[in-house]
């Protein structure tokens, strides 16, 4: 029987593990080679299967969106280097998807055989699968802590306007010192610390605090619109 330890899961608000690995644009040292930037790292369960073929053409067509946003992807899997680079060769010479075509994929995509890393991120669950990672998303700030982690199974595609749209709201709240309510998209209103004293509180629900909504005591929203949140993104 296979201890649990092997199967460690990262936390939100922990330091990313770290570890070196061989990648389809050689080695990296990660989370250190990161410092400064915001990185995604994430994982599928093998090369050459179609749901990762879909998936990686779409972050791939979608990568100079990231960079804009000071975010570099990380891709990995259990296969080694020389499969990896065999199927990123076929993706951009033979598969037309969706209106995308000769796409090159050209972030590190890591070799994991030894799924050393797949495990020290929880990326092997073997209620899913034994031998492949499932579809781990792993948001890390400029300081390599872990922000935000998205697990998917080996049958669903993940949705990268939603991926794109964490990364957005993540700077946001950072840049801000707010919060965000539900399906917030930039230009939406945005959630207001608690008042921290009952007068703050009461102005508030008089009306009197400018820009400030509430529809209860501890829910008030204002206005951050959306040239002023994106002026700050990828900062
Ligand atoms: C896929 O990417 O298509 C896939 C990979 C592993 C299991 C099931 C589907």
């Amino acid at each position: 029987m296979e201890s649990n330890e092997n199967y460690v899961m990262p936390r939100i608000g922990e330091k990313a593990p770290s570890f070196k690995a061989v990648t389809t644009q050689g080695d990296i040292n990660y989370p250190a080679d990161y410092e400064g930037k915001w990185s995604i790292l994430f994982s599928h369960p093998a090369d050459f299967t179609p749901v990762c073929t879909s998936e990686f053409m779409t972050f791939a067509s979608m990568d100079k969106e990231f960079q804009a946003l000071n975010c570099q992807l990380v891709g990995l899997s259990v296969d080694g280097l020389y499969s990896h680079i065999a199927w990123l060769r076929t993706i951009k010479e033979k598969i037309e998807y969706k209106g995308m075509k000769n796409v090159e994929v050209n972030f590190p995509l890591i070799e994991d055989i030894t799924m050393e890393v797949a495990k020290k991120y929880g990326m092997i669950q073997p209620g899913e699968s034994n031998t492949k990672a499932v579809r781990a998303v792993f948001f890390v700030d400029p300081k390599g802590i872990i922000r935000t982690i998205i697990y998917y199974p080996l049958s669903l595609g993940r949705n990268f306007d939603e991926l794109k749209r964490v990364l957005i709201g993540l700077q946001t709240a950072d840049n801000f010192s707010v919060a965000l309510p539900a399906d917030w998209r930039p230009g939406d209103d945005v959630i207001v610390p608690t008042a921290g004293s009952c007068g703050v509180a009461k102005e508030r629900m008089d009306g009197k605090a400018e820009g400030v909504t509430c529809y209860d005591w501890f829910f008030c929203t204002k206005k951050l619109d959306k040239d002023t949140v994106e002026a700050a993104l990828g900062k």
